[in-house]
């Protein structure tokens, strides 16, 4: 049976990053097929764009399915289009589609850009399913980049050879692709020209970008050189690709933020082993000594992962330590959760739940003391603040310091770069005053 094609549209992201970068683009997408961008409660097409790392990001489309339907029988009108799309669409496509019949159309993170092509199946009545993987042709065939907010997302790389056993990128975004140099430049000077001051060079395994023989550095580098563009950060970084160049970029390069997240996600050789991450934890704590010595004032971010198949209690305090010894500004920590399909989801000696509750628990109150601190730390710097968006009072606007934190301040406008004197320290966020560089 066929139906009204769809007017207008709704993105909803629940991801990292690289989704969120997903849900702009597929925005886009509908846009350039002359489709309006509307509240969640009146679009014709609702995408969510799904996130697979851990089972409760997994599960929460099915209640967000539930909703969809039953606020559009509440309100009295038909069900809007669903099209379920990103990680969880890569890996339990058919699945989804056997679940939730309320769902028109499934497409994985390779294959958005055929959503328009979908979203005329489901028009004519049939439901639509692409979860290929076709290596680079997604973003060749996307519209140029559209207007939007001082910061923005970039995609240089895509997908994960290292296989993890806890993680399932690997397989739903496939393997390691980097986009080439000339198309990176060119969305770079066109998000530029959209506005954008800060640009985030997105990648799973971003500092492993490689394309005829130059690296991330080349390539932040050139980036730093386009007129416009005042701040870059990179995000997310392993290990074994932290190439000496890139090292030394922190250490060269000013529009380079003082940030850099690299996960180490345990502080036990024997369970950094059974994770198969390729690195121990003394080549880390070197790692992060030169990355130190290159840029001092460096904050470091990091994922742990606690109560992985094994882990005994001497395990875990190894984990403490580890985070002890590194200082995070920030760090993300999540209880593990076994994920079909990889490898540690069969591995056996699962730690009990209330045991890796309680470990999450201490670790991430150590996380959010090392937060504070190095919070206030900053208390009575000088630094550049990029407004982001405005605060909750009136005249108040909130922007991000170069080691990313969240800065209030009173005046300046959207996309503005101040200097800020920080002047006081919350665990989430800091206070700021806005200083004129003349009388420093
Ligand atoms: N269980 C818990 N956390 C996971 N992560 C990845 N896979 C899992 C899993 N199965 C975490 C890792 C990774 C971050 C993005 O999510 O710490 O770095
Ligand atoms: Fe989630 Fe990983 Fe997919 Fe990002 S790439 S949306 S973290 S499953």
């Amino acid at each position: 049976m066929s139906r009204a094609a769809p007017k207008s549209f709704h993105v909803k992201s629940f991801g990292c990053q690289m989704n969120v970068y997903d849900g702009a683009r597929m925005g886009e997408l509908l846009a350039s097929e002359g489709m309006a961008e509307a509240d969640a409660d009146s679009a014709d097409l609702i995408v969510l764009n799904t996130c697979h790392i851990r089972e409760k990001a997994a599960e929460k489309i099915y209640s967000d399915i539930g909703r969809i339907v039953k606020r559009a029988d509440t309100a009295g009108r038909g069900k809007p289009m669903i099209a379920v799309a990103g990680c969880v669409a890569q890996a339990e496509g058919a699945e989804i589609s056997k679940r939730a019949k309320a769902v028109d159309i499934v497409v994985g993170p390779q294959a958005y850009h055929n959503l328009p092509g979908l979203v005329r199946a489901a028009t004519a009545g049939g439901r639509a399913l692409d979860t290929d993987m076709p290596a680079l042709s997604k973003f060749e065939s996307l519209p140029r980049r559209r207007k939007q907010g001082p910061t923005a997302f970039l995609t240089v790389q895509e997908g994960c050879d290292k296989f993890c056993t806890y993680c399932v990128v690997p397989y739903t975004r496939g393997a390691e692709i980097s986009r080439p140099w000339h198309a990176l430049i060119d969305e770079a000077k066109a998000l530029i020209d959209n506005g954008a001051v800060e640009i985030s060079l997105l990648g799973q395994n971003v500092n492993a970008w490689a394309d005829g023989g130059r690296g991330l550095h080349d390539l932040i580098e050139a980036l730093a050189a386009l007129p416009g563009l005042a701040r870059i950060r990179y995000t997310t970084s392993h290990p074994n690709d932290m190439a000496d160049g890139l090292i030394a970029a922190h250490r060269d390069i000013d529009k380079l933020m003082p940030f850099l997240h690299l996960p180490v996600q345990a502080g036990s050789d024997r369970i950094l082993k059974a994770m198969n991450r390729g690195h121990d934890v003394a080549g880390y704590l070197r790692l992060i000594d030169r990355v130190r010595a290159a840029r001092p004032d460096i904050a470091v971010s990091g994922d742990y992962i606690v109560g992985f198949p094994g882990e005994s209690d001497a395990d875990f305090e190894d984990t403490l330590a580890v985070v002890r010894a590194i200082g995070h500004a920030q760090a993300f920590s999540f209880k593990y959760s076994p994920r079909p399909g990889t490898p540690a989801a069969t591995m056996g000696d699962p730690v009990a739940p209330e045991v890796a509750d309680e470990r999450l628990q201490r670790l991430q109150a150590l996380l959010a003391e090392q937060q504070m601190a190095f919070n206030r730390a900053t208390i009575g710097k000088r630094c550049e603040v990029l407004i982001e968006r405005t605060g909750k009072r009136p005249g108040q606007m909130l922007g991000k310091s170069p080691w990313l934190q969240s800065v209030l301040i009173d005046g300046g406008a959207i996309g503005d770069l101040v200097t800020v004197e920080i002047t006081a320290a919350g665990p989430l966020s800091m206070n700021g005053q806005v200083r004129t560089p003349a009388f420093v």
